[in-house]
């Protein structure tokens, strides 16, 4: 609050309680009686009576004053006065202790609390990657760090990955809703139809995929997929037409990773098979072999769970390509290069390999130990956002339990003593498996080999970027933010030519 509170009696004139507040620099005075709190004025009941076009140097403060207003106790919460003045739409309240008026808490007091600061003074001040700045509204879903929470469309992304399939969820983020039983049998069928590549991109595959990493290829053939089909500008095309385009993307997108995958290895593309749901289908057009349904199941969860998750960096540049009203296919080409960097994809590999490093339950503690010694990141724990259980490394862990195997017991194992670890020699950080932890794990226990972990990743977050694609296209704006300039003062004289 501020202290003391600016005051006058309800029998001084107007003008009297205008120099107070000018003197003070304050909008308001306190209106007080032998101390007691009767009455506040307010700019704005100037504004009226100035309105009214009464003479201040005449009219009383008690004519214009709101009597008896709301008050506070100075031992009340900051939240407890932040609710009152915005839901009254107040700028002051005073504040009581005992009946005597000790001070006024404002809006400004508020902002000071809050660190906010005017705009123009904080333009320019954001903090380095952005962390935490609101860059965009979005109804896709959002990530509640503290809660271990996050979700799609108000459903929690976890009880979806349990409860539903992935061409389900898939609609529900394309079409807004989870689909009824005939409109999930017809969207899943339409996505079956549309897995096949177009002829031009399967001719031209063998030659990208011999020279390219499966992820590197997908980049590429992204990019041919939408000269071939001829997809236009997201400026110049309806929502209608996007929608489309994005069904057929991501449809395609398994089919070409896993044929990428394939001839890499030097063995022909295996043709989707017209009746295995969307996971399934991906191993099988992988290796070759029908999938278990148990295998299916947890890959097609580790997808559900992966699809979105916030304005991770590739997303994000999947919005900004977007804002410039180019394509879906230039929208995605740059939204996979962003998710090919190693510091947003490819930590289930890196944690995989850390197991192979460690080799057996009994070696894990000395490993994590010498690790943290010599400062290095254990793999697959921590997160920016969560600081409690990564809620998709809970998932994903009983989908490993369920699966079963040596890896399974041996890396929950690790992940105690590496917990126990943490806590002890980084007190007060808390840290936890992440999602990449038990995604390795998962991914190779269904048979997925390490080098497609991080596309398989990409095969369903796709699905995520579209959907944003589609967001920002449907209300956009350039997204064109500052930066400020902190090189030698401009301007300079140019040197003359030599
Ligand atoms: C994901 C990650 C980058 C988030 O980091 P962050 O939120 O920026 O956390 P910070 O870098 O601020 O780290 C906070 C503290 O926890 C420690 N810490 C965080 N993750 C750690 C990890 N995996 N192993 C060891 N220590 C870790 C940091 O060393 C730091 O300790 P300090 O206070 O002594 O300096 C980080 O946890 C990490 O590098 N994890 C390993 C890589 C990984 O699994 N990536 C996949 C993410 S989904």
């Amino acid at each position: 609050m501020t202290s003391p509170a600016v005051t006058c009696a309800a029998d001084d004139s107007l003008a009297v309680a205008a120099q107070a507040m000018q003197g003070a620099e304050t909008g308001s005075v306190v209106v007080t009686d032998d101390g007691k709190v009767v009455g506040i004025l307010t700019e704005r009941d100037l504004l009226r009576a100035a309105a009214a076009a009464g003479e201040p140097g005449l009219e009383t403060v008690r004519l214009w004053m709101t009597a008896r207003p709301d008050v506070l106790g100075p031992d009340e919460r900051v939240d407890a006065a932040w609710a009152s003045l915005t839901s009254h739409h107040y700028r002051h309240l005073p504040v009581v202790e005992g009946d005597r008026c000790i001070g006024v808490v404002s809006l400004r007091d508020l902002m000071g609390v809050a660190r906010i600061r005017p705009a123009a003074e904080t333009s320019g001040d954001v903090p380095a990657g952005l962390e935490g700045v609101v860059v965009a509204e979005t109804t896709i879903g959002d990530v509640r760090g503290q809660q271990g929470f996050y979700h799609y469309r108000q459903y929690s992304a976890v009880e979806l990955a349990e409860t539903r399939s992935l061409e389900d969820v898939w609609s529900l983020l394309f079409r807004g809703e989870l689909p009824d039983a005939d409109a999930a049998a017809s969207f899943a069928a339409e996505v079956r139809r549309r897995r096949a590549m177009p002829a031009g991109l399967s001719t031209l595959l063998p030659a990208l995929a011999r020279r390219g990493a499966p992820l590197d290829v997908l980049r590429t053939a992204v990019s041919l997929l939408g000269a071939e089909l001829g997809w236009r500008p997201t400026h110049d095309i309806g929502a209608d037409e996007l929608a489309d385009e994005a069904v057929g993307l991501c449809a395609v997108v398994p089919t070409i990773l896993a044929a990428a995958y394939r001839l890499r290895q030097g063995e022909e593309p295996v043709e989707p098979h017209p009746d295995l749901g969307a996971a399934a289908n991906y191993l099988y057009m992988l290796t070759g072999e029908e999938p278990s349904a148990p295998h299916a199941r947890a890959i097609e969860q580790y997808m559900i769970l992966t699809i979105d998750h916030g304005f991770n960096a590739s997303t994000f540049t999947a919005r900004v390509v977007t804002s410039t009203g180019a394509d879906l296919a230039a929208a995605i080409v740059a939204a996979i290069g962003a998710l090919s960097g190693p510091l947003h994809g490819g930590a289930p590999s890196r944690a995989l390999d850390m197991l192979d490093a460690i080799g057996t339950p009994e070696r894990a503690d000395a490993y994590v130990r010498r690790a943290l010694d010599n400062g290095e990141r254990i793999m697959g724990f921590g997160h920016r956002v969560y600081k409690t259980d990564d809620p998709r490394s809970l998932l994903l862990r009983g989908v490993a339990e369920e699966l079963g195997g040596p890896l399974v017991a041996f890396s929950q194992s690790v992940e105690r003593t590496t917990v126990d670890v943490l806590a002890e020699l980084k007190p007060g950080r808390h840290l936890y498996t992440n999602v990449e932890f038990y995604a390795g794990v998962v991914m190779h226990t269904c048979g997925i080999p390490r080098e497609m972990f991080t596309p398989t990743f990409a095969a369903g977050r796709v699905i995520g970027w579209s959907t944003h694609v589609m967001e920002q296209a449907s209300h956009n704006r350039l997204i064109r933010p500052a930066a400020r300039y902190v090189g030698p003062p401009p301007p300079q004289p140019v040197p003359p030519a030599a």
